[in-house]
């Protein structure tokens, strides 16, 4: 690559992470979910990086915060480049944030040259992607894809509070949401650069990467009932144990995805009620995410499933009740676009990683406005969604080079393009 960010620029990225973790619900690791009182301080401090790089500032319907920098004529259609601000639970620093301020660093990069592109360039810090407080993921990307689900606005969080009055609490007018739709004329394309969350890039020993595809998803929410009891004095066969129930459900997920290859099902949450040392547990909900690279493949794993969740119900007296609260198909990269980034990572084709996602990303959803592509950069051990993700400043570097020669460069080319084969 022949355009070198400067090593204050990668430092200024990583500072600006170790900042931005600073705006946390928990003092004890990193938690930031959506129109939570710290996502209105990470907007305010990502909109001030933003009108510094030269963007005119604004945030949406749904609280995405957004910074366009015009190209050459006012007015112009965008090249969008994104990612997200909020977290999941314990969060890393890395994930989605650093493709958000990477972006912005880009843009300054550009603002201080005095450049201008034939197009315009909008910087997106997605409101919530994770899908931690309410469940369904892509909210903001949906929001600005134009595809985002009205009756979410009724999905509770924890405290039962809706969807809705977080938004009127944050601010703003859930009637107003499909303001934050963009228009496809308005873009010509969707960027996104995110940590890889996996271990390829580092077997490779390559930094950075470019993402062929999105893995699709399906996250549900089963509900349990059976009977609470006296832990001392209900028998073991006469117990309606919904605990039991959900472990051996739990099995099964386990199973569906272990047959398949390049499926993955995850029983990452469960809350037990009563939930007392001395009760039989009387009910219990628990989440399921399961993923496929095809999505023939996930939706044979679910109907493989569904059987087996009502017969382990009925065999220990518990009602059941299957709540799909997501769903996301696979999603292909825009070969013409994975073109681009792979010229600007290397003129020796052989040499660049080629990697589908398993994780989702907002760029699945802007999918279906417009031509998505994405750069991964290398994270230690893969290891993410946990405090101990880490890149270095080195990547954090060459992941900036990357994207803003990807800017640079950027032509909107003939659609119909395919990937050549490695
Ligand atoms: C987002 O990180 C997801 O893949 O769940
Ligand atoms: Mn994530
Ligand atoms: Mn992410």
């Amino acid at each position: 690559m022949n355009i070198s960010v400067s090593r204050s620029t990668s430092a200024a990225i990583l500072s600006r992470l170790d900042t931005l973790a600073h705006l946390s619900e928990s003092d004890d690791g990193l938690t930031r979910q959506y129109l939570s009182v710290e996502h209105r301080e990470a907007n305010e401090l990502v909109g001030s990086w933003m009108r510094e790089a030269g963007m005119r500032v604004h945030q949406d319907a749904i609280g995405n915060i957004i910074g366009r920098y015009e190209g050459e004529h006012e007015g112009a259609p965008a090249l969008l480049i994104g990612s997200h601000l909020d977290t999941v639970v314990m969060a890393g620093k890395y994930d989605g944030m650093l493709g958000v301020v990477t972006a912005i660093q880009c843009v300054q990069d550009l603002h201080n040259r005095g450049i201008q592109m034939p197009f315009a360039i909008e910087v997106i810090g997605f409101a919530d992607e994770e899908g931690v407080r309410f469940q369904s993921t892509y909210l903001g990307s949906r929001a600005v894809a134009g595809t985002f689900r009205k009756e979410l606005l009724e999905a509770r969080d924890a405290n039962g509070m809706t969807m809705a009055d977080a938004l009127r609490a944050f601010g703003l007018d859930p009637n107003q949401i499909n303001t934050a739709a963009k228009r496809s004329e308005d873009v010509i394309a969707y960027l996104e650069l995110h940590i890889e969350q996996g271990p390829v890039l580092e077997s490779k020993d390559e930094p950075v990467g470019v993402v062929t595809a999105i893995a699709g998803a399906t996250r549900r929410l089963v509900t349990l009932s059976g009977v609470a009891g006296h832990a001392g004095t209900v028998p073991m066969d006469h117990r309606q144990d919904a605990l039991l129930a959900a472990a051996e459900c739990s099995l099964a997920v386990e199973k569906v995805a272990a047959k398949r290859t390049h499926c993955v099902a995850t029983v990452g949450r469960m809350e037990v009620s009563p939930g007392a040392t001395n009760v039989i547990p009387g009910s219990v909900t628990f989440s399921i995410d399961i993923r496929a690279d095809e999505d023939v493949k996930r939706t044979e794993a679910l109907a493989e499933l569904d059987p087996w969740l009502t017969k382990i119900a009925e065999s220990r007296g518990c009602t059941l009740n299957v709540e799909t609260v997501h769903e996301a198909n696979s999603v292909t990269c825009a070969p013409w676009i994975v073109r681009q980034i792979e010229n600007a990572i290397s003129t020796d084709k052989s040499r660049v990683v080629r990697l589908p996602s398993g994780a989702g990303h907002d760029a699945a959803a802007m999918a279906d406005l417009t031509d998505v592509g994405m750069i991964f950069v290398r994270c230690a051990g893969g290891i993410s969604h946990n405090p101990d993700e880490t890149i270095t400043e080195a990547d954090a570097g060459t992941g900036a080079d990357l994207l803003l020669q990807v800017i640079e460069n950027f032509r909107v080319e003939d659609h119909s393009c395919s990937i050549e084969s490695t």
